[in-house]
C-alpha cells in the first residue's frame, strides 16, 4: 500500500488559536483526523507528524518508510538549507504545502527552499489544502 507523510513544522501544533486570521480556527488534530478519513476514501495509509525542531523533523525524513512527503515546514520553509538537503538525501518526492498563500505575504515568506526540491506545491487554500495535497500525492505516486 502507498504510504505517505504529512510533516508539520514549528508552530503548526498552535493552529486554531494561532493568527485564526491567516490560518483559520481549524485545528492539527482537526486536519489530521480529514487527511486519515481522506487516505481511507483513497487506499493510501499516512504518518501524520509535527515537530518545533529543524533537527527532529530532519530526522522524521531520514527516518520516514513513506513513498511520498507532504510537508508543510511553516517558518523553515523560507530559512532551511538544512530542510531542503535532507530532502534531496533521501531521494522521495515532496509536494510543498502552505495553510496561507505566502506570495501574498511579507516580503521574506515569498522565498521557498522547499520549492527548490518539491515537485509541486499548494498554498493559500487553508485546512483544505491538505486533503488536497493528499489526492495529488497519491496520484503521483499511483503505478
Ligand atoms: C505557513 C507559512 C509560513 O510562512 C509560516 O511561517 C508558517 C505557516 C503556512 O502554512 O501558511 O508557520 O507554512
Amino acid at each position: 500500500m502507498t504510504h505517505i507523510l504529512i510533516l508539520n513544522g514549528p508552530n503548526l501544533n498552535l493552529l486554531g488559536i494561532r493568527q485564526p486570521e491567516t490560518y483559520g480556527t481549524v485545528t492539527l488534530a482537526d486536519i489530521e483526523a480529514t487527511c486519515r478519513r481522506e487516505a481511507k476514501t483513497l487506499g493510501v495509509s499516512i504518518d501524520f507528524a509535527q515537530d518545533n525542531h529543524e533537527g527532529g523533523m530532519i530526522d522524521l525524513i531520514h527516518n520516514s518508510k513513506a513513498d511520498g512527503i507532504i510537508l508543510n515546514a511553516g517558518a523553515y520553509t523560507h530559512t532551511s538549507i538544512a530542510l531542503m538537503d535532507a530532502i534531496s538525501s533521501v531521494n522521495k518526492p515532496v509536494l510543498e504545502l502552505h495553510l496561507s498563500n505566502i506570495h501574498q505575504r511579507e516580503d521574506f515568506r515569498h522565498h521557498s527552499y522547499i520549492s527548490k526540491v518539491a515537485f509541486a506545491m499548494i498554498c493559500g487554500l487553508g485546512a483544505q489544502g491538505y486533503p488536497l495535497a493528499l489526492r495529488a500525492m497519491a496520484a503521483h505516486l499511483a503505478p
